[in-house]
């Protein structure tokens, strides 16, 4: 089967597509022809390892896993003599990360079956692969471990709106009955706008954490402000969570602010709950999909072999909403 692969760190350029020989599921492993897959920033992060730190785990000098791409639908060729979940034919969705690596970006991808769901009735492969990653992080940013998350008419901003995480997340707030306010680049605010919006702001031309509003909940995806401005911006009792930054806004995140929730009356810090394809999320995201309050937006389709086109489009910051990978039926 063909699948993509990075043997070394870099640019998207780096990825080729090679033959491997198809696995065969063992245990309770799950193999799905891949219909389609998304592209995240984990993989771009995989790429270039982000925050820096990440390369204890990864790898120092090359990645040690070559696999590449997260999330996957497809389906179900065949089960492993221990799985029960699922059976030959079953159209599923994959997080590959719920399976402890990665592969998505194959003609079939094989992993443990509590990596897989069922796809929502009635949705395409193209549009189920965009789900996995990008829309259970969206729902887990909107509570705390404890399970705390802001009230109906609660003022809540996503930092970061227009591309994997932020759409999904500007409309299940939205479907919180949250007044929405989304911070994305000038050109993409009409789309953070028809995602359902009540505000938009440009990060390029006004610092949300200086404009002197106040939030219930802040979201950033991709923390691009030091914590101690973003708390600046939280009303009294609020929280602010990164999912992802930098170094350094990782190292803050993790330290500093949970020191200053401790002792303040704001909660702000590194999201550390996130459970891929945690089944109560996955089903209630195919809630809000069924009741149309949450639709998967796709900016992009290219063919596998053109997976270093794909990668590059989410790296240079074109797209708008979700960039998939699509595969032939057969
Ligand atoms: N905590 C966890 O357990 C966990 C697990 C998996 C992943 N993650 C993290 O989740 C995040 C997912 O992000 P994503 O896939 O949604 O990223 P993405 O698609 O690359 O989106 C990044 C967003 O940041 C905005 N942005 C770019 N430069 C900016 C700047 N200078 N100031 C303000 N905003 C800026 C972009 O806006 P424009 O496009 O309009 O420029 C875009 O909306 C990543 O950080 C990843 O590491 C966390």
């Amino acid at each position: 089967m063909k699948a993509a692969y990075a043997d070394r760190y870099g640019s998207p350029d780096v990825v080729g597509i090679r033959e491997i020989e198809r696995p065969t599921p063992t245990g309770d492993e799950v193999l799905a022809r891949v219909r389609a897959a998304s592209v995240n920033r984990a993989d771009l992060d995989g790429l270039k390892p982000k925050p820096g730190f990440m390369r204890l785990f990864m790898g120092i000098r090359a990645p040690r896993s070559q696999e590449m791409g997260t999330d996957a639908a497809g389906v179900v060729e065949a089960v492993g003599p221990d799985a029960t979940r699922f059976k030959p034919g079953d159209q599923v969705m994959t997080d590959m990360f719920a399976a402890g690596h990665f592969g998505a970006f194959a003609q079939y991808v094989c992993a443990r079956e509590k990596a897989f769901e069922p796809i929502p009735i009635g949705m395409s492969f193209e549009e189920a692969a965009t789900l996995p990653h990008s829309a259970v992080l969206a729902l887990q940013g909107m509570r705390l471990r404890s399970g705390r998350t802001f009230k109906p008419g609660g003022k809540v901003l996503i930092d970061g709106a227009s591309g994997n995480v932020g759409p999904f997340a500007v409309q299940i707030a939205k479907a919180m009955r949250a007044e929405v306010t989304g911070v994305a680049r000038g050109d993409k605010l009409d789309f953070v706008r028809s995602l359902g919006a009540d505000h938009v702001i440009d990060y390029e031309t006004v610092d949300y954490t200086k404009a002197g509003e106040r939030y219930d909940w802040i979201v950033a995806v991709d923390a691009h402000h030091p914590v101690r401005a973003a708390r600046r911006a939280l009303k009294s009792g609020g929280v602010y969570l990164t999912m992802g930054g930098d170094t350094g806004t990782i190292l803050a995140a993790l330290g500093g602010s949970l020191l200053m929730s401790r002792f303040g009356d704001k909660w702000s810090g590194l999201m550390l709950w996130w459970k891929p394809m945690h089944r109560p999320d996955v089903d209630a995201l195919k809630e809000l999909i069924a009741a149309g309050k949450v639709r998967p937006v796709i900016d992009r389709r290219y063919p596998l072999d053109q997976v270093v086109e794909a990668l590059s489009w989410v790296e240079d910051g074109h797209a708008r909403g979700k960039v998939v990978i699509t595969l032939p039926d057969g």
